[in-house]
């Protein structure tokens, strides 16, 4: 699929974001476009891509590229975050799984433009990640070694260094970590562990930190039925996202609102 096509599924996948709010899907849409025409967001990563591949050989995923031309050569996840930070301008986002920070870079790049609120960002060392594959719940099959990387480079490192004032980096496990945060999330994204038993433990751990009108965004919803389970054990009705469709149009994120109406229509609560 080319890039004309991608950013046609994106403008799409908007459409429906737009839908589930009750927002206007032409202020959605300029976001989308603010991030595609933000040329020292798209110059930076073009220099961590350099920089990465040059001092540590890194050459998985995005990082095989020389240079990308826009922002579309990313997931519609990565949009997505963008134009949730900036239409529901949070003053607290948690995520956990940064690997090489694609998500991370869009949510700081969309908190720099709020001029307000910070990230914070949970994951294990890579030295970690080796060594207890059989940890707290054993990983699903399908991560494999996809996300090895050199133990001296630390999660996030496609993340511009101007974006880094927003963002606080904690090096542990989500489980255990999100109950020792003070804050309250107005948006917690899961692109840690994806396996059944782990994303609820996890969700069930953040829970009690998100605010009351929270958005939880949930990636791999296709790699178990843990998304799926949450929506029903929590009451919540969810919107699906697939991606763009340079690798393949699977169904991908998960998103729900907690004080979604939706959440409480007898037709989906039954
Ligand atoms: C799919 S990758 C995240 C990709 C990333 N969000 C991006 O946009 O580039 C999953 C990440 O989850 C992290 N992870 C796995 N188990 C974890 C745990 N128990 N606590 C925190 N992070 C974990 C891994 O170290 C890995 O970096």
């Amino acid at each position: 699929m080319d890039i004309a096509d991608t950013r046609k599924c994106n403008v799409w996948n908007l459409k429906r974001l737009a839908d589930f709010f009750g927002a206007d899907q032409a202020i959605l849409e300029s976001y989308y476009q603010e991030i595609l025409e933000d040329v020292s967001f798209l110059q930076e990563i073009n220099n961590r891509l350099k920089t990465v591949r040059q001092e540590f050989g890194f050459t998985k995923g995005i990082f095989n590229r020389e240079s990308v031309d826009s922002a579309d050569w990313f997931a519609f996840e990565r949009v997505l975050l963008y134009v949730l930070v900036r239409h529901f301008r949070p003053r607290a986002v948690l995520e956990t799984g940064v690997y090489y920070g694609g998500n991370t870079a869009f949510l700081l790049a969309a908190l720099e433009r709020n001029g307000l609120g910070k990230l914070v960002s949970i994951d294990l060392p890579d030295s970690t990640i080796r060594t207890t594959q059989e940890g707290t719940a054993a990983r699903h099959p399908l991560v494999g070694e996809t996300e090895f990387y050199e133990p001296k480079m630390k999660p996030g490192f496609i993340v511009p260094e101007y974006l880094k004032k927003h963002w606080e980096f904690v090096e542990g496990d989500s489980i255990s970590t999100i109950p020792t945060r003070a804050e309250k999330f107005d948006l917690y994204l899961h692109d840690s562990d994806h396996s059944m038993d782990f994303l609820t433990a996890e969700a069930e751990a953040a829970w009690p930190k998100l605010a009351q009108d929270a958005v939880v965004v949930v990636d791999d919803i296709d790699w178990s039925n843990g998304f799926f389970a949450l929506c029903v054990s929590k009451k919540l009705c969810p919107v699906l996202f697939t991606d763009n469709g340079k690798d393949n149009l699977r169904v991908r994120t998960g998103l729900v609102k907690l004080d979604h109406p939706r959440n409480l229509d007898p037709a989906f609560v039954g």
